[in-house]
């Protein structure tokens, strides 16, 4: 976002204190030049956390984050940059630039309507205490939702009344078409009404905590059901996770999300002691949705019940966590339970148990395609073979691919070579036709101990860092990693950032004792599997093109793979 300029950035840092800042969240002592702490980042006993208010910097030695003022309000805090800044910008009462007069107006009119919902949140709340609220409250204890979690989660009531909400903003003094466009209330026949009625209101906000939405659940036989905000210009289902703004520590803290289908799915589990949860709001997780959770987490599990109706849609949902690159996980249910019931059935011993039994996504995919079918019969494992084919072939890491060709050939109880074959004829790859024989054998992923030898390299690299240049030299890329941990590390070193989740993987491989090979020897069997899989990927496509025919332009391609593959092929080290 090239939305503040350097010297504006640096305005604001050299404005604000970075030990005030810090010694609001930490207890520093003054030592030397420095000031020490213990570190908010890790646990620990003795102070190993220090702030330098010279350079403006701090510093922890024992798990080796650091980073400038922003950067802590941003890991603190669970900002984004921009969000970072602001904040400080604001508190030292800078003027924050906007891109124009135009987006400034916009943010203007996203304030009117949080400020809407907040207000109207209020109201509601009040509601559900007063005695008018008494149908909503038995509504609650029925449900077994107490006291103490109605108010946790801001929990209000939206009475039969038609106009509620609007006498109550025209008494406030509050302008009715701002709340019209909030799409807390519309124009009626005989001037505006309110959009909720008769409803237990759940308040819906963004992760920074701001008002932007309801959901309401009728108490009664109404319908529908759940009536959510529709869009605005702060509400966006696609975007919005319900109850992100208080779990989002939690979820930092476990490096993991759980996500349910539903406000009351999330109420009861954080009941049973599960806090880092979050719910969508009646749709199927978006690209979106996934990026907003990977700024807290790496691993995700599904919770959703075992007959939804949605379950094609939140398999879709699943697929595209697994892109947004998070790691996803699936617990399932009895038909008939959600995890409110189930929590609130079996307590949260069980809830616990439930949720560390969840399968990774491909298997739960794999699985749940096999028991759709009888596989007893040939006919049966026919069609599960087919969709297998399918998925499998969806699949967009060839490592991946592999690992679960080989786990659906078994569950299946056919032959992992036919299955894959199918596979690859689904993807239009020929068998790769080998151009030299003496390859052929070697070249099929994945190459065993691949993860160890990457390991070894980048502990190597964390040793030497001069070695980074070495292999570099060799036009080793951040993507010749495949372990994700590795990668990062690399990119971390490469880029010389402060990438705190690499700094992390770092000294966690730093601290690793046990023998190594020299680096040597490591370097000539990492690259030896590099050439191997360059020779694969050319050979791949060579078979393409080779039943090619579309003239000059594909044979020139040829031409320069063909030399690429004897270039490398020359220098392979052996
Ligand atoms: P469910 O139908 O599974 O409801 O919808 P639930 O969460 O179990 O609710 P209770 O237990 O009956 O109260 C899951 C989610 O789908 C959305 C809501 O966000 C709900 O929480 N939904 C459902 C709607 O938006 N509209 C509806 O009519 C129903
Ligand atoms: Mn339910």
């Amino acid at each position: 976002m090239a939305r503040f300029s350097d010297e504006w950035i640096e305005k604001v840092k050299s404005a604000v204190d970075i030990v005030e800042v810090i010694g609001r969240r930490v207890e520093l002592k003054q030592s030397g030049k420095n000031y020490l702490g213990l570190c908010p980042f890790h646990n620990e006993k003795t102070p190993s956390f220090s702030v330098n208010p010279e350079r403006q910097f701090y510093h922890c030695f024992g798990c080796q984050t650091g980073g400038n003022v922003i950067n802590f309000v941003m890991e603190t805090e669970h900002l984004s940059f921009p969000e970072a800044v602001t904040k400080l910008a604001e508190e030292k009462g800078i003027e924050v630039p906007v891109i124009s007069k135009r987006e400034q107006k916009k943010e203007e009119r996203r304030e009117e309507l949080r400020a809407a919902n907040e207000l109207a949140a209020r109201y509601y709340y009040r509601n559900l205490r007063l005695p008018s609220g008494e149908p909503a409250r038995a509504y609650l204890q029925n449900r077994g939702i107490d006291e103490d979690l109605a108010r946790d989660f801001y929990l209000g009531y939206a009475s039969d009344a038609w106009d509620g909400l609007v006498r109550f903003f025209a008494k406030e003094g509050f302008d009715l078409e701002i709340a019209r466009r909030a799409g807390l209330i519309s124009q009626g026949k005989r001037g505006f009404i309110d959009r909720f009625r008769g409803r237990l209101m759940f308040p819906i906000c963004d992760h920074l905590g701001r008002f932007i939405g309801f959901g309401g659940r009728s108490t009664g036989e109404g319908q529908p059901k759940y009536l959510n905000t529709g869009q605005t210009e702060v509400f966006n289902k696609s975007y919005v996770l319900y109850g992100l703004n208080w779990s989002k520590d939690e979820i930092k803290a476990q490096d993991q999300v759980i996500l349910v289908e539903g406000y009351t799915d999330l109420i009861s589990l954080f009941a049973a002691g599960q806090k880092n949860v979050v719910a969508s709001l009646g749709t199927a997780f978006t690209p979106a949705h996934g990026q907003l959770l990977k700024r807290f987490c790496s691993k995700a599990i599904i919770a959703f019940d075992g007959d939804s109706a949605g379950q094609k849609a939140t398999l879709r949902g699943m697929e595209i966590l697994h892109e947004g690159e998070l790691e996803v996980r699936v617990a399932t249910l009895p038909p008939g339970q959600d995890p409110d019931s189930f929590a609130r059935t079996f307590g949260a011993a069980r809830v616990q148990e439930w949720l560390e039994g969840a399968a990774p996504f491909r298997e739960y995919q794999i699985d749940r395609i096999i028991s759709q079918h009888d596989v007893e019969t040939r006919e049966g494992k026919l069609r599960a073979s087919t969709e297998l084919v399918t998925v499998l072939a969806g699949m967009s890491s060839t490592l991946e691919r592999d690992e679960y060709i080989s786990y659906a050939a078994q569950r299946l109880g056919v032959l992992e070579r036919s299955l894959a074959t199918e596979v690859r004829e689904k993807l239009g790859i020929e068998r790769p036709r080998p151009v030299h024989n003496r390859h052929n054998e070697n070249l099929s992923p994945p190459e065993a101990g691949e993860e160890l030898r990457e390991r070894e390299i980048i502990r190597w690299l964390l040793q030497r860092p001069g070695y980074l240049v070495d292999i570099q030299n060799q036009g080793v890329t951040a993507s010749d990693f495949r372990q994700p941990d590795y990668r990062r590390v690399f990119v971390s070193l490469s880029e010389n950032g402060s990438d705190p989740k690499a700094t992390a993987i770092a000294s966690e491989l730093l601290s690793l004792s046990g023998p190594m090979p020299g680096w040597e020897d490591c370097l000539r069997s990492f690259l030896l599997v590099l050439t191997k899989r360059r020779l694969r990927k050319i050979e791949e496509k060579l078979s393409h093109l080779e039943n090619d025919r579309r003239g000059f332009d594909i044979r020139m391609e040829l031409y320069q793979l063909l030399k690429e593959y004897y270039d490398i092929f020359g220098t392979e080290p052996s």
